[in-house]
């Protein structure tokens, strides 16, 4: 890192919002999103400088151990995000409506949103769907929540697509792609997520968007980029998908970590004197004495 990369206080508390992710696009700066679940990586996540904090439905599979993001409920997004708040300060925090907390109506999912505002402090959610969702993001927008659209790889429409596979790869599916991208900025949300795609679509989709896309798994021209941080980190067991890429062996290390502390535990090398509290001088001499006329020692 050169002295020039390196941050000031002042450019490390700045407060990124959605006017920020515009002015990003304006200038060609990429956007840096991850997800985080829960207060140590949200505040680790926050110091590097990331723009976007996502409290993913991703948090089903990655930390709850479901195996997909359907089960996930409002009581335990709700949870996970009033942690992540507690670690963010700069970037802006979005969360994600969990399946079943936007689909019954415009009523429910108006309040389930506000919930998420009011009692997790997030500043944006994030519901997943294309133009049938328009008519949503224009009311939740009315009630002054900002929305992150999320169009391709929808994960909670698991069922209906038969499985996690890339969309937007026949020339209907395209159309139907930039449509859903058009209708969403319509409606008033605040970005795109772009998840799935083929990179030409995806590069289609952000020269013709003015609000921020941002990727995964849609190729290297989306105005910014996101993963699941469990995913660059390598603390999935499981194999990435093609998109990802593992910046890091978390798993490798923690294995590590806590195979050293059985052993240690199991050697009884762990703890040591010096890692024990003591009595002072004086209450040990104390101590000893009383214990000696218990035992009858003179
Ligand atoms: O839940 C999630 O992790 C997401 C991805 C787009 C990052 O929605």
């Amino acid at each position: 890192m050169s002295l020039t990369e390196i941050r000031t206080p002042q450019q490390r508390a700045r407060k990124v919002t959605a006017q920020t992710l515009l002015e990003k696009k304006r200038q060609q700066q990429p956007i840096t999103a991850l997800t985080a679940f829960d207060y140590p990586s949200a505040r680790l996540l926050d110091e590097a400088g990331i723009d976007l904090i996502l409290v993913g439905d991703s948090l089903a599979m990655t930390v709850l151990g479901y195996d997909s993001t359907l089960p996930l409920t409002m009581g335990e997004m709700m949870h996970h995000a009033r942690a992540v708040r507690r670690g963010v300060r700069s970037a802006l925090l979005a969360v994600d409506m969990p399946y079943g907390s936007y689909h019954a109506g415009a009523d429910q999912a108006v309040r389930n949103a506000i919930r998420f505002i009011k009692q997790a402090g997030a500043e944006a959610v994030k519901i997943e769907g294309g133009s049938h969702r328009a008519a949503l993001v224009e009311q939740m927008t009315r009630a002054e929540v900002p929305v992150v659209g999320h169009i391709g790889l929808t994960p909670q429409s698991l069922h209906r697509m038969g499985g996690y596979r890339v969309q937007g790869r026949s020339l209907d599916a395209i159309d139907t792609l930039l449509a859903d991208a058009a209708a969403l900025e319509g409606a008033g949300a605040i970005a795109l997520v772009l998840e799935g795609v083929p990179r030409e679509v995806a590069t289609r989709i952000t020269a013709a968007a003015s609000i921020p896309t941002i990727g995964i798994g849609a190729g290297p021209d989306c105005d910014g980029q996101i993963l699941v941080l469990h995913d660059l980190m390598q603390l999935t067991f499981a194999d990435g998908a093609k998109f990802v890429r593992r910046f890091a062996d978390a798993d490798s290390l923690l294995r590590q970590g806590i195979e050293c502390y059985r052993a240690a535990v199991g050697d009884r090398t762990f703890p040591s004197d010096a890692e024990s509290y003591h009595l002072s001088a004086d209450v040990a001499a104390q101590f000893e004495s009383d214990m000696a006329l218990i035992a009858g020692r003179p």
